[in-house]
């Protein structure tokens, strides 16, 4: 089973667009997936039509795995399941605050309940916090969107100095430009002084900025759903198999 989150300490960024796509992307490759919309705003669930769910709480997220499973719901694409969020998974961190073994929860929760699962993906909320260390404890890949501007530039550097500092394996660190407008010269100019800072940390492919994106909220489903041969819904594909590539590799 393969973990991969969908991260970022910044909101509105395009995590939860491709997390959304990712998945289906997954599922239209034969594996069977897993999309856990961590995010009690729950915009993934919104865009695969599933409901929030009512009762999981985090005791029973973190602890009961039968009732994680029965969260679980079948999405209209065969081999894409969603945990739909949930508004008690705002209460996360006082909850993993106040047990054992604070850090590996998450992952050992996945392990348990999600082992049916070729690829698990966390869409998951703009913060760094208990939360977020589980997340990066558990996954293999973590997957950055970063808006090519200055302020996303620094959230990214931030990451990175965080993962230096936090002893994690900075190979599972995969960047890659969300929203991209070749048009715009800052855009480009921050595009290649990132990879030039970064060279091993980003993906070569870009997301560019795409009113078909923008359009899911209308649509409720993913963009390779509903515009698969546009420019989006290519580089979302290749996105994913670029990410898969690194992964096989090793980072
Ligand atoms: N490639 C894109 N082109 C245009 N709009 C996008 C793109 N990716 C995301 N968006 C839009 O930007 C907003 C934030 O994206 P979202 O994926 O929800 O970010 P996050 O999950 O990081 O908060 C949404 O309105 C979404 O439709
Ligand atoms: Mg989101």
């Amino acid at each position: 089973m393969t973990i991969i989150a969908c991260y970022s300490n910044k909101g509105g960024v395009g995590k939860t667009a491709v997390s959304v796509n990712l998945a289906y992307a997954v599922a239209a490759a034969g594996q069977r997936v897993l999309l856990c919309d961590l995010d009690p705003q729950g915009a993934s669930s919104f865009y695969f039509r599933i409901k929030p769910s009512g009762k999981l709480t985090e005791e029973s997220f973190f602890k009961k795995e039968e009732k994680f499973a029965k969260a679980i719901r079948e999405s209209d694409y065969p081999g894409l399941d969603v945990l739909p969020s949930n508004t008690s998974f705002k209460d996360f961190d006082t909850f993993l605050a106040g047990v054992g073994n604070s850090r590996s929860r998450l992952k050992k929760t996945l392990k348990a309940a999600g082992s049916d699962y070729d690829v698990i993906l966390l869409d998951c909320p703009p913060n760094i916090s208990l939360l977020s260390q589980n997340v990066f404890a558990a996954s293999d890949a973590v997957l950055v969107p970063i808006i090519p501007t200055t302020l996303s530039e620094r959230t990214f550097e931030q990451l990175v100095d965080l993962f230096k500092d936090s002893d994690l394996p900075l190979k599972t660190l995969h960047g890659f430009f969300s929203m991209a407008q070749s048009v715009k010269s800052l855009h480009n100019e921050t595009m290649e002084a990132l990879r030039r800072s970064y060279p091993e940390r980003i993906l070569e492919t870009v997301i560019p900025f795409a009113s078909d994106v923008e359009r899911m909220g209308v649509h409720r489903a993913p963009v390779l759903a509903t515009a698969p041969n546009s420019a989006s819904a290519r580089a979302y594909r290749a996105l994913h198999a670029e990410l898969m590539q690194r992964i096989d590799a090793g980072g």
